[in-house]
């Protein structure tokens, strides 16, 4: 055993949330090959380490991408992942806030998961606050491709008090609330989808299974407790709070004037 050994992170996820190989497909397929004129410019919010949009710069030869993220390592592996499929000349991965971001506009602007990145607001406002910035963020006649969460239905107090602290009923809004969000910030919702429970199941099993064959491996390890610890409180919080209670909803958006 190497005790020296890190817990892995995240090595297990091709997208850093629960989205399917066929959802993502479907998803480049409308924003690239159906859009005319043809995007030229991508903008990933909250990137990580942005394999949609290098998917997305993969099918649309000639466009530019830039993602931007606080999480060095992720990017980092954005780089090794745009390098490997020789897009390096065409996409930067760049290590800032997205609070008041300088970037963009771009035809494509994509923030999935990560509408707290753009303002410093407080749920719930925090949605409309990531709205009014992408209608900033993107080109007249681009795509807005929001990954944002929403309520199934209402969490019942056991379930919010299983959540994360603080959690709270009025964080998110129903699915219909937060597509009526969107459109009275500037936009038409071109298409709406949610991801389904395969789609969370094979995420969170994902995120977590790397850690726990490291643990099963390494159960002496230094830092095995404190690892153990944390993926069982977030196992607890996934499956007795908000499984099948939080959704994740893609919205794909028109600009309007
Ligand atoms: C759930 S992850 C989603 C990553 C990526 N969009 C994806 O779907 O694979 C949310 C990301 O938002 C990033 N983030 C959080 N606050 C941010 C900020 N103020 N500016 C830029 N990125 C931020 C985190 O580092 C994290 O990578």
């Amino acid at each position: 055993m190497d005790d020296t050994t890190a817990p892995p992170r995240l090595t297990r996820l091709t997208f850093h949330g629960p989205l399917s190989e066929d959802r993502a497909a479907g998803m480049i397929r409308r924003l690239t090959a159906q859009a005319a004129p043809a995007p030229t410019t991508v903008l990933d919010i909250g990137c990580g380490w942005g394999e949609l949009m290098l998917r997305l710069l993969e099918a649309t030869p000639g466009a530019t991408g830039v993602g931007i993220d606080l999480n060095e390592d992720d990017l980092a592996r954005g780089r090794a992942g745009a390098e490997a499929r020789g897009l390096a000349e065409r996409v930067r991965f760049v290590q800032e806030s997205a609070v008041d971001t300088t970037q963009g506009p771009a035809d494509l602007v994509l923030c999935l998961g990560a509408s707290h990145a753009l303002s410093e607001a407080q749920p719930p406002e925090h949605t409309t606050a990531a709205l009014r910035a992408l209608r900033r963020l993107v080109t007249p006649g681009g795509r807005v491709l929001l990954g944002e969460a929403f309520w199934h239905r209402p969490p019942t107090r056991g379930e919010l008090s299983a959540m994360w602290p603080d959690a709270s009923a009025s964080e998110f809004h129903d699915l219909a609330g937060l597509v009526d969000l969107a459109v009275a910030a500037g936009f038409r919702p071109s298409w709406i989808e949610t991801a389904g429970r395969d789609e969370w199941e094979h995420f969170e099993s994902a995120y977590q299974s790397d850690v726990e064959e490291w643990l099963a491996a390494h159960p002496d390890h230094p830092l095995a407790k404190e690892t153990r610890d944390r993926v069982d409180r977030h196992r607890s919080t996934w499956l007795r709070g908000y499984r099948d209670v939080m959704g994740l909803a893609y919205l794909t958006l028109v600009p309007v004037s």
